[in-house]
Parts: C-alpha cells; sequence; structure tokens
C-alpha cells in the first residue's frame, strides 16, 4: 500500500478517492502528535462504522434517536400549518437540505406531513451508505427528486438545484459533535448555503441528569465501544495500521465544565502504534479523545444560533425536555451580539 501524505500527479480519475484518503493518512497523523491525541469523529462513519452507529440508535439507553423520532410526526404538523401561511403561493415549493443524512430515517415524518416539499439533497460523508439511502427513499417517495451529495457538510456546499424555498434539516444533535467555534462556523456556512429567508429545522440535545447522559455512552451490550473502536480498525485497514484493539478501552464521560459526554480511547497498556511511516508511543492511561458530544438548555442554543444571524421561530421540547428540535430562520439583519 503506498500512501503519499501530500499527493500529487495523482492519475485524475483516482484524485477525489487520493485526496480523501490523503486527507484522513494527514488528520489522523496530525491529531496523534497532538498532546493530549485526538481524532476527529466524522472518521466513523466508514461503513461499518455508519452500522454500527445504526445499532446505536436501536439501543433504549440511547434516548436521543428514538426521542427524536417521536418528537417529528408533531414538529412535521405544526411545520406543515407554519409554512401553509409562512409561504405565498408563488415560492410554495419546498427545497429540503438534509445534512448529515446517514440512513434518512428522520426525513419520513417531514415528507409524510408537509405536502409541498418538491426536493431533497441529501448530504452525507458515507457515500455508500447514502446512495443506498436514497435510492430506498425514490422507491417510497415517487414524486419526490432525491439528490445525493457525498461530501462533509461543515464545509460550504454548492446546491445542484435548490429549489425556491430552502429548509435545511440538522437531525440527531449531530451539532453537538462541534465545539462553539465549529458550531458557529457551519451555521454560518448553513446560511450562506441555505440564504437569507432560509430555514433550518435542527434537533439539538438538551442538558439533563448525568446518569441519563452517561448510560446513552456507556451501554451494557458495548455497542458504543465497538462503535468507538472502529476508528482504529478503520486506520489499521485504510492506512495500513497496526493498532492493537484488544489493548484499548471505551471510555465516555460527562464533563461538566464544558456540558458535554467526552469519548476516548484509552491505552490499557505502553505501547508503540505505527501508521505509514510514523511510531506513535503511548503511556498506560493515555486516551485518544475521540468525541464531544455537547449538551445545550434551549436558550443557550438560541444565543449561539442568534450568533450566527439565525432566529429560532419555534421550539418544541420532548417530554421531560429530553430532547429539542428547534425551527430557525437566516436573517442577515439579526442583531448578533
Ligand atoms: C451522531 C454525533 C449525534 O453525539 O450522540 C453516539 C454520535 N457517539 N454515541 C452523539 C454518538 C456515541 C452521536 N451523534
Amino acid at each position: 500500500m503506498t500512501i503519499a501524505l501530500a499527493p500529487q500527479d495523482t492519475p485524475s480519475q483516482d484524485a477525489q478517492h487520493a485526496t480523501a484518503e490523503g486527507s484522513f493518512l494527514h488528520d489522523v497523523i496530525a491529531g496523534l502528535a497532538l498532546q493530549p491525541k485526538e481524532l476527529a469523529p466524522k472518521y466513523f462513519y466508514d461503513e461499518r462504522g455508519s452500522q454500527l452507529f445504526d445499532n446505536i440508535c436501536a439501543l433504549d439507553e440511547y434516548y436521543p434517536y428514538h426521542v427524536e423520532l417521536e418528537l417529528l410526526p408533531s414538529v412535521a404538523a405544526d411545520l406543515s400549518r407554519f409554512f401553509h401561511t409562512e409561504l405565498s403561493a408563488k415560492e410554495s415549493e419546498l427545497g429540503i437540505i438534509e445534512f448529515g443524512a446517514g440512513s434518512l430515517r428522520k426525513i419520513t415524518p417531514l415528507l409524510d406531513n408537509i405536502d409541498c416539499v418538491s426536493h431533497l439533497t441529501a448530504i452525507d460523508i458515507s457515500k455508500e451508505h447514502l446512495l443506498n439511502s436514497c435510492n430506498e427513499l425514490r422507491r417510497q417517495y415517487s414524486g419526490l427528486k432525491v439528490t445525493a451529495q457525498a461530501q462533509d457538510f461543515t464545509q460550504p456546499l454548492n446546491l445542484e438545484d435548490p429549489g425556491s424555498t430552502r429548509l435545511g434539516f440538522f437531525p440527531g444533535s449531530t451539532i453537538g459533535n462541534l465545539h462553539r467555534k465549529q458550531a458557529l462556523d457551519f451555521l454560518r456556512n448553513a446560511g450562506q448555503t441555505l440564504g437569507a429567508g432560509g430555514y433550518l429545522l435542527i434537533g439539538v440535545d438538551t442538558k439533563k441528569p448525568e446518569y441519563l447522559l452517561h448510560q446513552a455512552y456507556n451501554d451494557d451490550r458495548g455497542v458504543t465501544a465497538q462503535f468507538n473502536k472502529n476508528i482504529l480498525t478503520r486506520i489499521n485497514r485504510e492506512l495500513g495500521g497496526d493498532f492493537d484493539l484488544m489493548h484499548f478501552a471505551h471510555h465516555a464521560f460527562y464533563n461538566h465544565d464544558y456540558g458535554r459526554i467526552e469519548m476516548h480511547l484509552r491505552s490499557l497498556r505502553a505501547q508503540r502504534v505505527h501508521i505509514a511511516d510514523r511510531e506513535f508511543y503511548f503511556a498506560k492511561g493515555e486516551s485518544i479523545h475521540t468525541e464531544n458530544s455537547y449538551k445545550y438548555h434551549p436558550s443557550e442554543f438560541a444565543d449561539l444560533a442568534r450568533q450566527a444571524h439565525w432566529q429560532t421561530r419555534r421550539l418544541w421540547l420532548a417530554p421531560d425536555d429530553l430532547f429539542a428540535i428547534s425551527l430557525l430562520q437566516f436573517n442577515p439583519a439579526v442583531d448578533a451580539r
């Protein structure tokens, strides 16, 4: 296996792939050189990782998935009424853009309730997974135009066919992966993509009793641990690494000071790991920080959104405030202080 850190003279048909692989290698090497070591959570989602995330969503402990899914039909019914009064006749076609679409399981309540949706653009980093889900959706909704865009949704987007009124959809509290500055960047980029007057329906996990958070990221069957460790398997396979999974342990806890769940992979002994031509030393107990999952009080999130010029138009809360869904509207004139 040959790996170029900065691929040059790449044959054009391979350029896309070489660049993606090159940046994965580059990011892994840069992240493991940091102190403390870290890896970006977007790299969880290879085929196996996307599958494992779906398995997490099937767990009772992982409340964010089923609580949001249960809230969505009533949100969608409200939205249908909202857009009925909000949109004028000439702009009555709604294009939905889903960020980090994954298995596209959450879009159906919207499609079933809001009748003016003409087009769905689904964006996800995991290409095969995305193409399969899009094909499935085309079979289910024959009148709907479905476009798949395989890319990192945190980057600015060029929509192929945006449609008249744009509704971004960002469920699952995926924004929780981003720290404050990244979240603001995402919201500003989404504003650019969706345009002045554009809407964003966003699912955000709330702050809650710590034991509930802890259980959600430390399930009894160890699915979350498998998901976390899969990033090492992926490095071994795609980058020729030699991580020994036996000697790393899943570690997840709530960090009060930052209001976030942190996931780590903790080295169970002193060891050396090789990736490409690099060697990385791990002390016993040293860990790789693999993920943050920020939790927001609804008012905290509304403040964050406002700083990126998004106004909160509606807010829905699940029972016991376990999860929040907000409808934002992009207004560049909104006071961002
Ligand atoms: C997909 C980022 C929302 O943070 O809860 C689930 C990922 N990590 N269990 C989350 C995840 C561990 C999930 N997000």
